[in-house]
């Protein structure tokens, strides 16, 4: 027998004990010992929920027992979550988690935690939701040098802009719907500020390029800026806006990785990743591009990959089930700024100031645009001769366009 608790019932948390009671007779039979709920630890009590019988609100009474195996971690945050994390793995409890921010923030001295004691520390969902995204990346691309990740890392984001784009809503209505679907975190600002993708794509790039890679080295745009005018610029020249994290290994072996709102061209498999939905891509000297695709966020969709987790950790009770890299630091990072890419601009001032700047380029057009407006594709460029550029145009959005 294996015994869980859950810490948190809130979205996740309550996914994860109505899948493991809805499929718990299969569970049994894949882990080849019975897997049973023991607690749930949460600030409230949850009377009318036929898990209220399992509630408990002392954590001590969870890293004492004895019979307990597996603490699910679902709270989130980095300060009680951090705490009780560290006392399971203490108390010879294996950790699964699908608390982003954590892993990113201390996932290298949690993960040497869990090999000090013996214990496993998994975080599948803490990436892409219920896609299955860090085990394949550690394992099945293992034999790979990759040398990119890019992806649509965050549902509220991709269900806002959806939402703004093929029902007209308003960014503060779509944002509403993302709330109560479940998507968003607690402090929405971490979805539309870039900040949940920045800490998806520190933890896809620890794993893929071996090094831990923190929040504050990720250069981190959100969407708050982007405007229906900059869709329909993009729309006129067959593009979509799309929030995308990257990291990209260049030849000295530094890690360029930031999170920033790109035009993509509508043939690129990335564009068409609507609504909640996320997709990775990840390219690898033998594999050439793969790309992983599902629900990114929401109650089962994400229990689905805390479960999993779970059923792996059980198995492993007695032999640590490996997920780590090495430790972070200066060398690790590279700045974006260095990055040629063509741009999107949109500006107050003219298309003879547009092209006095940036020579030849074409002007976008969309229906109803102020005459002082003018926005156009630059060629290829850094960010620092962008800047330089500009002369006589006051630039309102400036985006980057992936090629
Ligand atoms: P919720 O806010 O829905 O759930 C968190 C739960 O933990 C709430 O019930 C909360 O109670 C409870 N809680 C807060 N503080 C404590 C405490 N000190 N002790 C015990 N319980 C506490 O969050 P989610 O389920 O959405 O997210 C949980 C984690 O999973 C986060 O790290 C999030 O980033 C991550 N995640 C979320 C996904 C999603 O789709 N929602 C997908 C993938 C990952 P109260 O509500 O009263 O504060
Ligand atoms: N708030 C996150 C998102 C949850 O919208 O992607 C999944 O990590």
């Amino acid at each position: 027998m294996v015994n869980v608790a859950i810490l948190g019932f809130g979205t996740v948390g309550s996914g994860v004990a109505e899948l493991l009671t809805k499929n718990g007779a299969h569970i049994d039979e894949k882990v080849e010992t019975p897997v049973r709920l023991k607690y749930i630890l949460d600030v409230r009590d949850f009377p009318d929920s036929p898990f209220g019988n399992k509630i408990v609100h002392d954590f001590s009474v969870i890293e004492k027992d004895p019979e307990l195996d597996i603490v699910v971690e679902t709270i989130g945050g980095t300060s009680v979550a951090l705490d009780f994390t560290t006392r399971a793995l203490c108390a010879g409890k294996s950790v699964v988690s699908s608390n982003k921010e954590l892993v990113a923030t201390h996932g290298y001295e949690l993960i040497q935690l869990a090999a000090q004691e013996g214990v496993s520390y998994l975080f599948e969902a803490s990436v892409g939701g219920g896609i299955p995204i860090l085990r394949p990346l550690s394992q099945c691309l293992a034999a790979n040098e990759l040398t990119e990740i890019c992806g649509i890392l965050n549902g509220t984001t991709n269900y806002i802009l959806t939402r703004m784009i093929h029902a007209g809503l308003s960014f503060d209505a779509a944002l509403a719907e993302a709330q109560a679907n479940g998507y968003a975190e607690k402090d929405p600002t971490a979805d539309i500020e870039g900040q949940d993708s920045c800490r998806k794509i520190c933890i896809l790039g620890a794993i893929a390029f071996g090094r831990h890679i923190y929040p504050d080295q990720v250069p981190t745009e959100g969407i708050t800026h982007v405007t229906l005018a900059d869709v329909a610029y993009a729309d006129s020249c067959g593009k979509k806006i799309k929030l995308l994290g990257r990291a990209i290994r260049q030849p000295d072996g530094r890690v360029c990785a930031y999170v920033a709102p790109h035009l993509l061209d509508a043939a690129n498999p990335l564009a068409g990743v609507e609504d909640v939905f996320n997709a990775i891509t990840v390219k690898g000297d033998a594999i050439g591009d793969v790309m992983f695709y599902g629900r990114g966020a929401g109650k089962l969709p994400t229990a689905s990959a805390v479960v999993a987790d779970v059923m792996d950790a059980a198995r492993h009770i007695r032999s640590r089930k490996r997920m780590e890299w090495g430790p972070g630091g200066d060398d690790v990072t590279q700045s974006p700024d260095g990055l040629v890419c063509p741009w999107y601009v949109r500006a107050r001032g003219t298309a003879d100031g547009a092209h006095a700047a940036f020579g030849d380029v074409s002007c976008l057009a969309r229906a109803g645009a102020p005459c002082e407006e003018v926005a156009f594709l630059t060629p290829p460029m850094t960010r620092a001769a962008l800047n330089e550029a500009m002369g006589t145009l006051t630039p309102e959005t400036v985006l980057r366009v992936l090629v």
